[in-house]
């Protein structure tokens, strides 16, 4: 992996390629390495110059205390792209906690964005029960570390036969989760306990989108990504069956040919 120093953090980050810019921002508490059946097939075969960052807080990317909001994630991302020298327009690709981080960054740089891919991702805000769990969630992560955080998100993950088919890639999710840093992991959900309801601004986005979904997604339901895609003009809506949440991982010929799609379209 690459780093790069970027608003007093050391960013780690993936690089391939060359072409369409396209940043694959990664879910919580994740890494890029969600991401590892598109890295290289869209870079090699579909002309891209992918970019898969390690959010603040994740994978080999330092931390910081106190709560990261997902613009804070935002601003971070527009700095990355700034010190790599790409100014050109970008197709922003993220899932669940990345389409957080997604919706922050289209509605403060929208002039950086060729493309909006969102993945199992949801626009509105935590209700005050989910946040207030949250913030337990972030106390206990501090105090005993993510074993118990990663017990009650792995089954809401996959679907069923996701899971029973490919057990190594459950438990490689697992692993990473376990081994993110509880500081990174603690403060990115007092960010998301506090992210705004983007629903209003949905119809601002005036970039081309594709809204992506397992259809058996347990996180962000087919029926809220649907939602999704309606109130973004123009927005095309992918369904993907027999798939929950992590769809990249689990129907990587599903996701890589809806985005390299989407990509050839806006040549
Ligand atoms: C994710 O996959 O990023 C999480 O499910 C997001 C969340 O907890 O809201």
């Amino acid at each position: 992996m690459r780093r790069i120093t970027v608003r007093g953090i050391e960013l780690a980050y993936v690089e391939r390629g060359a072409g369409t810019p396209l940043l694959l921002v990664h879910g919580y508490p994740l890494d890029h390495s969600m991401w590892n059946a598109q890295i290289d097939t869209l870079a090699d075969r579909e002309g891209c110059r992918v970019i898969a960052p390690d959010l603040r807080g994740f994978g080999q990317s330092e931390a910081s205390r106190g709560v990261v909001t997902m613009e804070d994630m935002a601003d971070d991302l527009a700095a990355l792209l700034d010190e790599l020298g790409i100014d050109e327009p970008i197709v922003f690709c993220g899932l669940s906690m990345g389409g957080y981080v997604a919706f922050q960054f289209a509605l403060k740089y929208a002039q950086r964005l060729a493309g909006l891919i969102l993945c199992d991702t949801r626009a509105v805000a935590d209700t005050p029960q989910l946040a207030a769990a949250r913030r337990a969630t972030a106390e206990e992560v501090l105090e005993e570390g993510s074993a118990n955080l990663v017990a009650a998100m792995m089954p809401k993950l996959f679907a069923e036969l996701s899971a029973s088919g490919s057990p190594q890639m459950v438990e490689s999710l697992g692993r990473v989760m376990l081994e993110n840093n509880p500081q990174g992991t603690a403060a990115a959900a007092l960010g998301m306990a506090q992210r705004p309801d983007v629903t209003a601004s949905l119809c601002k986005i005036d970039c081309p989108a594709l809204v992506i979904v397992g259809s058996q997604d347990a996180i962000s339901t087919a029926a809220e990504m649907r939602s999704i895609a309606d109130g973004i003009p123009g927005a095309e809506f992918v369904e993907i069956p027999n798939c929950g949440h992590m769809s990249p991982m689990e129907k990587p010929d599903e996701v890589n040919a809806a985005i390299a799609r989407f990509i050839a379209a806006l040549q």
